[in-house]
């Protein structure tokens, strides 16, 4: 029985050591050519190798990080568990980055930037926090942690999900019919949905009608959702203010494409949240330890539902 660890070598040293400290009876491989596939019961990895019907005896497929869309599911054998990435250092990576992508909107650093290039020294009006109105798509484990991080600096709140959440000082809205009243209440939208059926192309040029002029967009969820065409007409037009982008479809985006430079995008290579080996391995580690005792693993994703 082994588990077959396929992220980088800096990575591998850490769980290497972790699994031969705390599950020293299963064997722990980091090269795929070193094993026969068909011993390969664990497999942590970002994407799914093309040949994964060789892994004929795999029971849990790991992902090294918090989404799961990059494996085509359908093409998953029913019997294989996907489990995504559940680990703290996703969760204050995120925070960071959130935080510093709303703060950045809400006191106008890429006109500063822009003003700073061409030498500018003006100061621009501003609003204060308790009129900056935030809200987060999405409220699972990244997005009630944002919303927590957001907290003290006096944003007005809220936040939107497919079923009913309560969050204290959070206005939470759910559901279709709920999505237009939230967003014409939103000045920094931020979006954490998972990539599915329903959220591919979400964030669209009626969306960003939706928002009130001047709104900005801080997008971390994933590329597919975002209508880049959208984005930049709507930011050309001064509809939207600014927006901090994380993720980007194609990734890497190509070197010529207009968001790379366009005056008002902050743009980072998918970096929000960087997966932390050290607490991840224990969190690997704990959920194949409840896998043996017959227990569901903590990340398990519910393959009808896509996330
Ligand atoms: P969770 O599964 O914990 O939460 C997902 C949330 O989205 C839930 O609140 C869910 O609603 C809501 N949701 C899903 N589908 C819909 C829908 N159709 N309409 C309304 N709400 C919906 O995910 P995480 O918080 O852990 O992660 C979210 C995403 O963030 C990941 O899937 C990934 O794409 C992205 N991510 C990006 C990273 C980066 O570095 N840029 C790093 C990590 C993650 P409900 O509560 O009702 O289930
Ligand atoms: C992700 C991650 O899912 O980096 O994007 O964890």
């Amino acid at each position: 029985m082994a588990f077959l660890f396929n992220s980088t070598p800096e990575r591998a040293r850490v769980f290497a050591g972790a699994f031969a400290r705390e599950l020293p009876d299963l064997r722990f491989v980091a090269d795929r050519d070193a094993v026969d596939p068909t011993d390969v019961r664990y497999l942590l990895t970002w994407t799914a190798p093309a040949d994964l019907k060789r892994y004929a005896n795999l029971e849990i497929l790991f992902s090294i990080g918090a989404g799961v869309d990059q494996f085509h599911r359908d093409l998953l054998p029913p019997q294989v568990r996907l489990v995504r990435m559940v680990e703290p250092g996703i969760i204050s990576t995120m925070q960071e980055y959130v935080t510093l992508a709303v703060l950045s909107l809400h006191r106008d650093l890429p006109a500063y930037l822009q003003q700073q290039r061409s030498g500018e020294w003006r100061a621009r009006a501003g609003l204060p926090a308790a009129r900056r109105r935030v809200g987060v798509l999405g409220l699972g484990m990244l997005g009630t942690a944002v919303l927590d991080r957001l907290r003290p600096f006096g944003f007005p709140l809220a936040g939107w999900s497919r079923s009913a959440r309560v969050i204290e000082g959070v206005d939470c809205r759910a559901g279709p019919a709920a999505l237009v009243p939230f967003l014409q209440r939103t000045d920094v939208l931020v979006c954490l949905l998972p990539l599915t059926d329903q959220t591919r192309g979400f964030l669209d040029a009626a969306l960003f009608a939706t928002l009130p002029k001047g709104a900005g967009l801080v997008h971390v969820g994933r590329g597919a959702q975002l209508d880049q065409a959208a984005l930049l007409d709507a930011l050309d037009r001064d509809h939207l203010s600014g927006a901090v982008i994380d993720v980007t479809d194609p990734e890497p985006l190509p070197p010529e494409h207009e968001l790379w430079r366009h005056p008002k995008v902050i743009l980072t290579p998918h970096v929000a949240s960087i997966t932390e080996a050290e607490t991840a391995a224990e969190a690997v580690i704990a959920n194949i330890r409840r896998h043996f005792a017959g227990q569901d693993p903590v990340g398990l994703v519910d393959r009808r539902r896509g996330y």
